[in-house]
């Protein structure tokens, strides 16, 4: 009774001109492995619950992607959202899907693009938290240790106790910097991996008690799930729905939330320079995804997708990046930048 719903519904601006609204991240080989971060994760639950029972919410322009990206992945599969709501009324969605079909499903809920190392350990973790879940209220998050003050993510304070699951006394998503650096100099809290695990009713009532509306919603739909007019109705209540991520809609509120410590290594891959940081390197610090003569260059990232040579010379630090339609020269490190070129560029067109 173990389901996995994969998000895939996002856009991922942080990684332009590489990963944009006609093909973000989760499409594309990030890791240059010859497989792309859906695929990845995707082959990272198979070990975890039935083929049949993974499921791919994304919104309608991406349907096509996920059916070429996975071809074992049947229609009923690919859930099919007409507008972006975030990450609550995806989730909605599916858990009141799945529930009206096996009301005592566990779920676990996935971003489509993240990188996970050691899969196994991976996988033992989800276990525990599965294990957790199965019938009980708990709404489970897999936390991660702080690096950084980060100011993109959720952090976690928990309870010490004994056991691996321990109860959060506060979740605090997308703190402000100075908070952020609190949290972080306090040594209490790990990050919110994005990743939740509970059972179907657990969350249904969750959704009932602090999103009623989009509770509702769902819930109406009831009837309609698994049959021809699943999509109509969908289509026409999802934009009507609040537009809010779980984390805050949910994981901040209730106070049924629990953590893990996830002891694998984990990336959210949010900035080039976070790429940089787990990709493979040349001896100069390099990452090489381009045909090139590199010299006296350090700490590169060398992207194309032509088939021009790419020669450096004297360069420290940088973005070269040479693709369809944009070619790039700009420090990687200056991530909020990217956020500016992303606003010129559609203010231009
Ligand atoms: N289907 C669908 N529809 N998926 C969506 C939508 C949507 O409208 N919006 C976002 N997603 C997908 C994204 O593709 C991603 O895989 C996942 O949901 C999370 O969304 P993000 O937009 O990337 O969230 P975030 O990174 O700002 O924050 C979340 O992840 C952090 C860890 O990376 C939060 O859960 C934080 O608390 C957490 O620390
Ligand atoms: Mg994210």
């Amino acid at each position: 009774n173990v389901h996995i719903v994969i998000m895939a519904g996002g856009v991922g601006s942080r990684f332009w001109p590489y990963s944009r609204n006609s093909r973000p991240k989760q499409f594309i080989d990030v890791m240059g492995v010859g497989k792309t971060l859906l695929q990845m994760t995707y082959e990272r639950f198979l070990s975890v619950a039935n083929k049949d029972n993974i499921i791919v919410v994304t919104n309608h322009q991406y349907a096509d992607l996920v059916k070429e990206q996975i071809p074992d992945m049947s229609d009923n599969q690919i859930l099919c959202e007409p507008s972006r709501r975030n990450t609550a009324p995806c989730i909605a969605y599916a858990a009141y899907k799945i529930h009206q079909k096996n009301p005592n499903a566990v779920m676990v809920v996935t971003p489509a693009d993240h990188v996970v190392f050691q899969n196994d350990k991976f996988a033992k973790i989800t276990q525990v938290a599965i294990d957790a879940a199965d019938r009980s209220d708990k709404i489970v998050t897999i936390g991660i240790k702080p690096t950084r003050p980060e100011t993109g993510y959720g952090y976690i304070q928990y309870l010490e106790s004994e056991g691996d699951v321990k109860k959060v006394k506060t979740f605090t998503e997308k703190p402000q910097l100075e908070l952020a650096k609190t949290f972080l100099e306090s040594g209490d809290f790990v990050w919110n991996a994005g990743i939740f695990v509970w059972s179907t009713q657990a969350i249904t009532d969750a959704f009932a008690e602090y999103l009623p509306d989009i509770a509702d919603t769902f819930e109406e739909g009831n009837n309609l799930y698994y049959t021809g007019q699943e999509q109509d109705y969908i289509n026409r209540v999802y934009p009507a729905c609040q537009n809010i991520s779980i984390d805050y809609g949910i994981l901040e509120k209730s106070p049924n939330v629990y953590v893990i410590q996830g002891d694998f290594d984990w990336s959210d891959l949010g900035s080039w320079d976070s790429l940089h940081e787990i990709r493979e390197k040349d001896e100069d610090q390099n990452v090489i995804d381009a045909e090139s003569l590199i010299f006296n260059s350090r700490n590169n990232i060398v992207k194309s997708e032509s088939n021009r040579l790419i020669v450096l010379d004297d360069l420290d630090g940088y973005l070269v990046g040479d693709f369809d339609d944009v070619l790039i020269v700009c420090k990687k490190n200056n991530e909020s930048k990217f956020r500016e070129y992303v606003a010129r560029v559609k203010a231009e067109k």
